[in-house]
């Protein structure tokens, strides 16, 4: 006789026995209650034919089912990376959810995407700029509409934020006789204007955010009066 036999024979004389001695003892009764569903469905998983897993596994052979159903939710909850999820990875994804809802979508200090990889694909400015001529037909993008006062001609590369306070005087002051040179803007990062950035009179976009510094009153709100 198989040990699966044997089993299926003794769950019976146990199951027998529980039910005659809950006519004589009527916490036993209240017991089936609760486990009876679980041993009518063991009953059943044991003898079905189309599941093997639970033919083989009654009751907790469920638990299979219910966690393969889980799975997508699983992977995609505690197990995927924000960059590997297919067809489009999380941080695409949110970020269209975070454009959507109209929310704040900036991700400070660069990327989690790996530009070493191969096959990823950028653009650079070029080290040692063209003859001016050639300058001139570089795309630019105009910043101001009909109403604007003063439109402004913008390259579409330029320097990102980076502030005088995480640089230096001389890196700053090269950067904005760069941008002069070069016809692009230097973005002057949280830290706001410093004197170097004016020296050299290269396009800045100065950035206000996160007013910790640049605009700002002595209580830390936005001040409309420094900002004009
Ligand atoms: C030294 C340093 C300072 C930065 N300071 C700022 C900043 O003040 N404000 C800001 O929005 N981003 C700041 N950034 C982020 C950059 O503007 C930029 O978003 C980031 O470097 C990614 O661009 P990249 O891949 O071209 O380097 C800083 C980056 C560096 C390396």
């Amino acid at each position: 006789m198989k040990p699966r036999e044997i089993f299926y024979i003794l769950s019976f004389a146990v199951l027998a026995l529980i039910t005659l001695i809950s006519f004589i003892w009527s916490p036993i009764v209240w017991s089936l209650v609760f486990f009876g569903p679980v041993i009518i469905i063991g009953y059943y998983d044991a003898f079905q034919k189309k599941q093997s897993i639970k033919r083989n596994f009654p009751v907790i052979g469920h638990f299979r089912y219910i966690l393969e159903e889980m799975r997508p939710e699983i992977m995609q909850y505690f197990v995927e990376t924000d960059t590997e999820g297919r067809p489009i990875n999380r941080i695409f994804r949110s970020l269209i959810y975070q454009r959507a809802k109209k929310a704040i979508d900036t991700t400070p200090f660069g990327t989690q995407l790996d530009v070493y990889e191969a096959g990823y694909e950028w653009m650079e400015h070029l080290v040692y700029a063209k003859n001016s001529s050639e300058l001139e037909k570089s795309p630019r993008i105009l910043i101001g509409g009909s109403n604007c006062k003063q439109p402004y001609s913008a390259s579409i590369l330029n320097i990102s934020a980076m502030s005088f306070g995480s640089l230096s005087q001389n890196a700053v002051l090269s950067m904005n006789k760069g941008v002069k040179l070069g016809g692009f803007a230097q973005n002057t990062g949280e830290g706001g204007i410093s004197p170097y950035h004016l020296q050299h009179g290269g396009d800045l976009i100065w950035q206000i955010g996160t007013g910790y510094f640049g605009c700002r009153d002595n209580g830390g709100n936005f001040h409309s009066e420094s900002f004009k």
